[in-house]
């Protein structure tokens, strides 16, 4: 019987000229706004990922320029410009590896050279800002509409970090496949991986689908090649954060070994991303890994766990091979093998006209 699983959760909302954002580091415990009116405070949430996910990071990025550009009073068109590049780099370096945070501030900024007075620049960035929203909200629905067909009746699908509604402008993208399959009457059930070290998937993902009466089970990490082998998992439904030209996947670290073992034991591995996720410019040696502090990782819920002698490495992203991959499924339409050839036909134009 077909039934509604239209997440209500909105993680990013503007109000009164603020940016509310939903705290996800205090999730799944409380569920609270924060409100932010400085770019300061934007890129603060980006960086101790109170806001995280590569399309939501991309919208709050979007607003924050907004805020930032409250804050410039130049009546020299040049000048207010010169200050709002300012603003785009310092928002851009907050998270470098994720596509879409520099995709929605580049297109925001675009839309300040269209202003004929600076009277206007805060009332067309904002307008930028909520298309961008608007579309990625759209953008979400449509990857889970594709996506769905993909999904057979009693299917368990395997998922890791978190790409949902919270990790959008809402609905998600690997968990839009499943809400949507879930919509058209099929029964599905989650293996949510818990994603260390910082659990957006036991955290997150677990929350979003437990509040939407989706079966969900939570493993660490490193079971997810048991299940397969085991025959317990049918698909891998994995988000992105830059997709390559070549169709190379960079996505939450544990995505590579998930995606190997899924290669061995022949589970069919997806990938589901908004247009926004694509650079077909950039290669896959010039991706930038972000490393984060390596207290992350030596300390749990406060206590550290690892020799005070000892450090850590923290990459928090890895590259999936194109060859790994049995599809991508995006908003236009779901891309088959060969990656390279199937992107490059269904995106070139598109890309060639983005504002990238
Ligand atoms: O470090 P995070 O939590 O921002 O990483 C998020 C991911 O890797 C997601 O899988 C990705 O952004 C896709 S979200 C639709």
């Amino acid at each position: 019987m077909p039934r509604t699983v239209r997440n209500e959760l909105e993680p990013v909302k503007w109000r009164n000229g603020t940016l509310q954002v939903i705290d996800q580091t205090l999730l799944p415990l409380r569920l609270r706004y924060v409100r932010m009116r400085t770019l300061d405070q934007v890129c603060n949430a980006i960086r101790i990922m109170k806001v995280r996910g590569a399309p939501l990071i991309g919208v709050v990025g979007a607003y924050g320029l907004v805020l930032a550009s409250k804050r410039i009073h130049s009546k020299d068109r040049d000048e207010a410009r010169r200050q709002l590049r300012k603003s785009a780099d310092t928002l851009i370096a907050t998270r470098p590896t994720g596509v879409n945070l520099r995709w929605a501030v580049e297109r925001v900024y675009s839309a300040s050279s269209k202003i004929s007075s600076t009277a206007s620049l805060e009332t067309r960035l904002l307008e930028e800002a909520n298309s961008i929203l608007d579309e990625e909200l759209r953008a979400a629905h449509s990857i889970g509409i594709f996506g769905a067909t993909l999904i057979d009746e009693d299917d368990t699908v395997l998922t890791h970090c978190n790409a949902g509604a919270l990790a959008t402008a809402g609905y998600g993208t690997a968990l839009a496949v499943i809400r949507a399959a879930i919509e058209e009457g099929k029964h599905v059930s989650v293996i949510a991986t818990e994603t260390r070290p910082l659990l957006q998937g036991a955290r997150l993902t677990a929350f979003e689908l437990a509040k939407d009466k989706v079966p969900v089970k939570i493993i660490v990490d490193s079971a997810a090649a048991q299940l397969m082998a085991r025959g317990a998992i049918d698909k891998v439904i994995v988000g992105a954060d830059r997709i390559l030209r070549t169709g190379h996947v960079t996505n939450k670290i544990g995505t590579l070994p998930i995606a190997i073992a899924a290669k061995f034991y022949g589970v069919p591995f997806y990938v589901a991303a908004p247009i926004s996720t694509m650079d077909l410019e950039t290669d896959p040696s010039q991706v930038i890994i972000e490393e984060r502090d390596q207290r992350e990782i030596l300390y749990f819920a406060g206590k550290r766990i690892g020799p005070r002698s000892v450090e850590a490495l923290n990459p928090a992203f890895d590259i999936t091979p194109a060859e790994l991959v049995t599809g991508i499924i995006t908003d236009k339409g779901v891309v088959g093998q060969p990656l390279e050839d199937n992107l490059r036909a269904k995106f070139a134009v598109e890309a060639t006209n983005s504002a990238r």
